[in-house]
């Protein structure tokens, strides 16, 4: 079986679910948090960092790994868990994402896109096909379908016809996958238009994927106007498929988002902040690069079980970070991955214990937003 979703239990006073995914390199529990690993590393961590701080399936990136050291080379290592030496599940994103990302360097038709590397400038065309047979070399147990992520804000009609192109995409990508050790999910595209999305997830369900992407937020817009996006359309998404928030990742999102129906996030945030010396706290974000914490002898987060806590001063991380150590980011990058993915296992024993509204509105009330 390439993957297989079971909810084990529905909370009553949300749409909050606890679920089983079942992959290829193992069974993973949602709701879960994914840490980004873009070019088959999650950033300044080792596989066993990663795992001690509770990551469980992590996501990586097509376009990058296309690139920078192409899929054959991947394929050649004997995919990417044996080349990076992860043995839990990985997710790949299907580039789509990171090719329209490049602005004035990419041209979209009906075939697909032409765009140039950001290494090297050279010219590159990417199709839902090879999307494909790029995340087939590279062997994730779950691929994301090519889709057009278009820029907030957005016309109708240009949000529309990208809508309609992704749907189309959709269907070609469905076409060309064949691994069945790999689960194939479809993206709900549409903008901040409700008909729009409805048409987007109405058409991508008649394509039975494994699970589906909501893709398109987290752009520039809102909050508040992303929360109704899933208000309304996290209902109209098939109840048995996992549904995926891609990109979004701040600990009051992460809570939002379950509290709407959502079972896997993925976002660069808590370790690209990390690297530029900014941790969570319960508190909310804490800049610790900053001169207040040049005497700080406390750990980042009293609170916190990880390993940088446990041994470190706010003092000498900000010494480290200061003085360019590279050990400073990598145990601020640990902090902030363990303060997230132990967010989403407080968030998931709140659901089997009935008090997941009330752990949310308290950790709501702590947590001071920028
Ligand atoms: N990551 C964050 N948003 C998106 C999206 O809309 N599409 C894809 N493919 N990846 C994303
Ligand atoms: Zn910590």
């Amino acid at each position: 079986m390439a993957i297989g979703f079971k909810i084990t239990k529905e909370d009553g006073q949300s749409r909050a679910r606890l679920g089983l995914l079942h992959t290829s390199h193992g069974t993973v529990q949602t709701p879960i948090f994914m840490p980004v690993g873009t070019q088959a590393t999650v950033k300044t961590m080792t596989p066993d960092e990663v795992c001690s701080c509770g990551g469980e399936l992590i996501l990586s990136n097509t376009y990058h790994l296309y690139l920078r050291p192409g899929h054959e080379l991947v394929a050649e290592a004997g995919g990417l868990h044996n080349f990076m030496r992860w043995d839990a599940p990985i997710l790949t994103d299907s580039g789509g994402f990171q090719v329209f990302s490049l602005g004035p360097l990419r041209k979209i038709t009906d075939q697909g896109v032409t765009f140039r590397s950001h290494i090297d400038g050279s010219e590159h065309f990417f199709s839902p096909e090879k999307s494909m047979e790029i995340q087939m070399a590279l062997g994730a147990d779950i691929v994301m379908a090519f889709d057009e992520c278009i820029p907030y804000p957005c016309s109708y009609e240009q949000t529309k016809d990208a809508m309609k192109r992704t749907t189309s995409w959709a269907v070609r990508c469905r076409t060309r996958h064949n691994r069945e050790d790999q689960a194939l999910f479809g993206i709900i595209q549409g903008g901040m238009f409700r008909d729009l999305r409805l048409q987007s997830v109405a058409e991508l369900t008649t394509l039975d994927f494994s699970g589906y992407g909501i893709g398109g937020l987290s752009v520039g817009e809102p909050k508040p106007m992303m929360y109704e996006v899933l208000d309304y359309l996290v209902p109209a998404m098939p109840k048995e498929k996992p549904r995926y928030l891609m990109g979004v990742g701040s600990p009051d999102c992460l809570l939002e988002g379950v509290y709407r129906g959502v079972d896997m996030f993925d976002c660069v945030l808590p370790t690209r902040i990390a690297r530029n010396g900014t941790v969570f706290t319960k508190e909310g974000k804490l800049v610790v690069r900053n001169a207040e914490y040049a005497r700080d002898f406390r750990p980042l987060d009293p609170e916190c079980d990880c390993y940088t806590c446990r041994n470190f001063s706010r003092a000498y991380i900000r010494h480290l970070i200061k003085a360019n150590e590279v050990l400073g980011i990598r145990l601020t990058t640990l902090h902030n991955l363990r303060f997230v993915l132990k967010l989403m296992q407080n968030i998931r024993a709140a659901i089997v214990g009935d008090y997941f509204v009330e752990y949310k509105d308290e950790f709501l009330r702590r947590f001071k937003l920028d």
